[in-house]
């Protein structure tokens, strides 16, 4: 049971992307990172399919009413922990009179080969944002969850939120985990809660991140909206075929299996040999229900 993936349209374009971009290698980086799961070249993959889904679901990239304010263009974009990029670079093909900024803890975004609307820092969250106040009109973060504490959740709130100008908009669009996995998923499922324990971290973030933008006075109209698919081609068509792939990834590529392990009592090969089964009973339609969610809010105009 390898990581390989099945071939298929999306993967095609991604391999092109690939191509176009240039990735610094991170394989020697990743080591002394505080940050914990998958983030090797091969996870680039699996972030862009996320990104393709996500955009399928919702049918578009963004919820916060700022669409006709990108075209007008000089709209200033934010997206922290943007990993390689895509969200961004799709955002900028698309408003091209805008501008786009992205920041991460590793240069696995391109460095030179990138639209002259985007521009790329390497930087760490937890230690404040390398902006002055209000400087962005939107402020986005993506697929972040099972990362941090609720203390850092509040911490990085209030940080995108102090770099958002009055009047802008901040959102997050991230997973949550499965509902109602088959009995051989349930024990990943299972062992990914305790990991996440283990670390004080909250796995399932939905009611949390609405409760800390609902505690902050600073923004208004706090807003969402939940998708879902069912994991697996069987019962979740193309998209639930696409999510799988991202849930592979996720529990196969470095340094997952080793970590999860360790909760799961298992050796590594008892533990590929356990997922290639959950693979299966996902195949078979014993499959968990996976919902991602938009939360969007507004920062507060000073006299407000
Ligand atoms: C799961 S990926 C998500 C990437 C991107 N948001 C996306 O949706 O494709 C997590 C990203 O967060 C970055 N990251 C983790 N901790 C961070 C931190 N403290 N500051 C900045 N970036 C961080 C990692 O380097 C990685 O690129």
């Amino acid at each position: 049971m390898g990581k390989a993936f099945s071939s298929c349209r999306m993967r095609k374009s991604i391999r092109s992307n690939r191509a176009l971009l240039s990735f610094e290698n991170v394989q020697n980086e990743a080591a002394p990172l505080k940050y914990y799961l998958p983030n090797f070249i091969s996870d680039t993959d699996i972030m862009v399919i996320l990104h393709f889904l996500d955009r399928y679901l919702f049918q578009s990239n963004f919820n916060a009413p700022i669409e006709e304010l990108l075209l007008d263009g000089k709209f200033k974009v934010l997206d922290v922990c943007c990993g390689a990029g895509t969200w961004l670079l799709d955002m900028a093909s698309v408003y091209k009179s805008s501008n786009f900024f992205g920041i991460d803890l590793c240069s696995v975004f391109p460095t030179e080969i990138k639209p002259h609307n985007v521009e790329f820092v390497q930087g760490d969250i937890l230690e404040g944002l390398p902006f002055e106040d209000n400087t962005f009109d939107f402020v986005h973060q993506g697929n972040m969850v099972e990362i941090f504490t609720l203390g850092q959740w509040r911490f990085i709130t209030m940080e995108l939120i102090r770099v958002c100008k009055p009047g802008g908009y901040i959102e997050f669009t991230e997973p949550e985990l499965g509902n109602n996995p088959g009995p051989i998923l349930s024990k990943f499922y299972d062992a990914l809660i305790k990991l996440s324990e283990s670390r004080n971290v909250k796995i399932r973030m939905y009611e949390n991140l609405i409760n800390i933008l609902d505690s902050i006075p600073m923004v208004q109209n706090v807003e969402s909206e939940i998708k879902s698919t069912i994991l697996g081609s069987k019962r979740g068509g193309n998209a639930g075929h696409e999510y799988l792939e991202v849930h592979n990834g996720y529990f196969l590529n470095v340094p997952m299996p080793e970590t999860m392990c360790k909760f799961m009592g298992l050796t590594e090969e008892q533990y590929f040999e356990m997922f290639y089964e959950a693979k299966k009973e996902v195949l078979d339609g014993i499959a968990p229900k996976c919902e991602v969610y938009r939360i969007w809010c507004q920062k507060r105009f000073e006299e407000d």
